[in-house]
């Protein structure tokens, strides 16, 4: 159970809630919730790519099983030698927006050279042939030339290509993939995330796909995680959550997603996110349920496991 604020000038926020995830080799899990419930923070926090010490855990911590040895990966310099060794290699990240991640003043061919070299005894000429191998793995066409592009000069769709070549040029264990397809238009999305899938299958990687939009993740992981205001609300197989859904959150959820099979108008979530500096007691979805009991008010539900280890964090379920 892992519990994480931010310390900021404007207060200190309750970002992550008696969080219990664990991830194992080659499983496909999706991390599900609106924006600001703690999915990107999630994500970062493993490699510790979150700013210090304004980011600290207050409880719990973050092991990562390297070559079976249990390593906690708070337990070290947030820029030591020690981390650096799992960063983009073994634990990798593919973000939203592109062009947040790589740098617009080198080409993507040096970016994913000097990725590549930090961490393996390849020479350039190697490491060269292993990014335009990667971008050929991540479908680009004309790999070669785009090698030497700008990002700059690149589509959406590819620049989240080359993206993904370089998230997985090193070979990573377990790849968080943040939203990588909400800025691209449904067709390409649907391409990203087969190539995605793909390439899992492929490396046997673990794959988080973090996303707002539970129908990106119908067809792609395993398991879902839906999060609510830095709590774990519901957790199970992709089936449970998306056809037997017990956290009225969930329900919301799934109503909200548009179908082709009615013609009933979507149902928007009722309210919106509270500010993250505000203090909440109780459920943190009771200001916002429609089943909300005095109990709701007053005490946080258990995230209490039901049959076939379906997880929900509902006095109600
Ligand atoms: N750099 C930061 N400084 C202060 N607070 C932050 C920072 N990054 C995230 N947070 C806090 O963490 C919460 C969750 O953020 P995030 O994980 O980015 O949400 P999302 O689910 O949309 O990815 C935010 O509401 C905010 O309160
Ligand atoms: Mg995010």
């Amino acid at each position: 159970m892992l519990s994480a604020q931010f310390h900021t000038i404007e207060g200190v926020t309750n970002t992550l809630n008696d969080i219990d995830l664990t991830i194992y080799e080659g499983m496909s899990l999706g991390i599900v919730g609106e924006s600001g419930c703690g999915k990107s923070v999630t994500a970062r926090m493993p490699i510790r790519l979150l700013p210090e010490p304004m980011f600290r855990i207050t409880k719990g911590e973050v092991i990562y099983h390297r070559n079976e040895k249990p390593f906690n990966t708070f337990n070290t310099k947030q820029n030591g030698k020690e981390i650096n060794k799992i960063r983009g290699k073994e634990i990798s990240m593919i973000f939203q927006e592109p062009m947040s991640s790589l740098s617009p003043i080198h080409t993507v061919g040096s970016q994913m050279v000097e990725l590549i070299r930090q961490h393996s005894d390849m020479d350039k000429a190697q490491a060269k042939a292993h990014a335009i191998h990667m971008l050929e793995r991540a479908r680009v066409p004309r790999a070669s030339e785009v090698f030497d592009d700008y990002t700059f000069q690149l589509s959406g769709g590819m620049r989240q290509r080359v993206m993904i070549a370089m998230g997985v040029s090193c070979g990573p264990r377990l790849l968080f993939a943040d939203e990588p397809t909400t800025a691209l238009d449904v067709t390409i999305q649907a391409q990203i995330l087969g190539l995605l899938k793909d390439i899992q299958r492929e490396q046997n990687m673990a794959l988080v796909l973090i996303t707002h939009d539970l129908a990106v993740v119908a067809n792609m992981v395993e398991e879902i995680a839906v999060f609510y205001l830095g709590y774990i609300v519901e957790m199970g197989t992709t089936d449970q959550i998306l056809k037997t859904p017990k956290h009225p959150y969930t329900k919301a959820l799934i109503d909200s997603i548009p179908t082709l099979h009615t013609t009933d108008a979507l149902k928007p979530i009722k309210g919106s996110i509270p500010d993250p500096y505000s203090k909440i007691t109780g459920c943190p979805f009771g200001m916002r349920c429609d089943k909300v009991t005095d109990r709701c008010r007053k005490e946080v539900p258990s995230f209490d496991t039901h049959e076939n280890d379906h997880k929900v964090r509902c006095f109600e379920a």
